[in-house]
């Protein structure tokens, strides 16, 4: 089980285009959407929450701190935070569980699994960079929403494609989403 939590960053199509993607590929998904992340998604991508729905397993609230998920018990194998807030970023690298997805990502670091945080903000103060490093340092993957030019892009779609795939790469998925150097 993979579990994807969008929070209250721009850039929310790329959470919802690695969910496309995901259930595409018949991955079992449980999806955490924060309360801010909702109004992004209704202003960035005209959605709501609900709509995300069909593309998962399972959605549970990410204000729910009594499920499987936040319980090191729970045997999933990645979790991926796309985008994903300075806040956030913060509570994960100073182990404040408030939340589901902060929960989550802190027993993704203690249980040694994957964990995959994308953040999305600029510029970057000191707390934002020494809070990164925190989450790099317990083993946690920094993948910024940071598109490349060297695959020549032609439209958004493909530099939000260049940034899945990356996810996907370090999720060890095999995908073709980008078209990667000299291949
Ligand atoms: C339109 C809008 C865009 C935002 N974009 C970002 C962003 O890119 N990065 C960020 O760290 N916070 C951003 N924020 C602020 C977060 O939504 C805010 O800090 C919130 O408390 C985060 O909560 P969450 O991490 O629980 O979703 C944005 C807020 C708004 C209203």
């Amino acid at each position: 089980m993979i579990i994807v939590a969008i929070t209250g960053a721009s850039g929310v199509i790329y959470g919802v285009r690695l969910l496309e993607v995901l259930k595409e590929l018949e991955k079992d998904i449980t999806l955490l959407v924060t309360e801010p992340a909702e109004i992004i998604l209704k202003h960035e991508l005209g959605i709501d929450e609900e709509q995300i729905d069909s593309l998962v397993k399972r959605h549970y609230d990410a204000k729910d701190l009594t499920t499987d998920i936040n319980s090191g018990s729970c045997r999933f194998q990645s979790m991926v935070i796309v985008p994903c807030t300075m806040k956030t970023i913060s509570a994960i690298a100073n182990g404040y569980t408030s939340n589901a997805i902060t929960r989550a990502a802190d027993v993704a670091l203690k249980e040694r699994r994957d964990l995959i945080v994308v953040p999305r903000e600029t510029p970057l103060r000191s707390a934002h960079l020494e809070n990164m490093l925190k989450i790099a340092q317990e083993g946690g993957v920094i993948l910024p929403a940071m598109p490349a030019f060297y695959h020549q892009p032609q439209n958004i779609d493909e530099m939000v494609d260049f940034v899945v795939g990356k996810i996907l790469d370090i999720l060890r998925i095999d995908n073709q989403l980008y078209h990667r150097w000299q291949e």
